[in-house]
């Protein structure tokens, strides 16, 4: 008879730990890019301090709460969440980068990049998710997130004029 605590959820644990690589990935990556736009959020200047400033808040507090449903999900499919700075640093597919070195419009220049990296990385991972490993769930779960991240991108890009 298999463990009460046994995972019964129609996919086997070589579909699991699949999708939780997948999302090992998206979580590195969601860290980094709340960081950094968490950096620019203290060490942006200029003209338009006050706009950006809280304009980068809020979206690193969107950025945060999908840390935590990336991160979740992760455990409810059986996987051990990533939770350390090493490991989000090893698994991330994006680039870390210092403030004070870039200007307001390199500041959202940067973090454009990254969304748009993330939206193509996601595109590509939710065919997966849902082709490879069977998993309509996580599919659907990260059509959600791409479809977030390129309204974030949106708002970035409008900025660039
Ligand atoms: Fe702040």
């Amino acid at each position: 008879m298999a463990k009460k605590s046994a995972i019964d959820i129609g996919l086997d644990s070589k579909q699991r730990s699949g999708v939780a690589a997948i999302l090992d990935s998206l979580l590195a990556d969601e860290y980094v890019l709340y960081t950094k736009t968490r950096n620019f959020h203290w060490n942006v200047t200029g003209a338009r301090f006050n706009d950006l400033h809280k304009f980068f808040e809020g979206q690193y507090d969107q950025i945060d709460a999908t840390i935590d449903e990336v991160a979740e999900r992760s455990r409810a499919l059986g996987g051990v969440s990533l939770g350390s700075l090493a490991e989000f640093l090893k698994h991330t597919r994006l680039k870390e980068q210092r403030g004070e070195a870039l200007d307001s419009d390199e500041m959202i220049a940067a973090l454009l990049a990254d969304h748009e990296s993330l939206i193509r990385h996601l595109r590509e991972d939710l065919v997966r998710a849902q082709e490879k490993f069977g998993d309509a769930g996580t599919a659907d779960f990260l059509t959600g997130i791409l479809e977030a991240h390129e309204k974030m991108a949106w708002m970035l890009r409008a900025y660039l004029g």
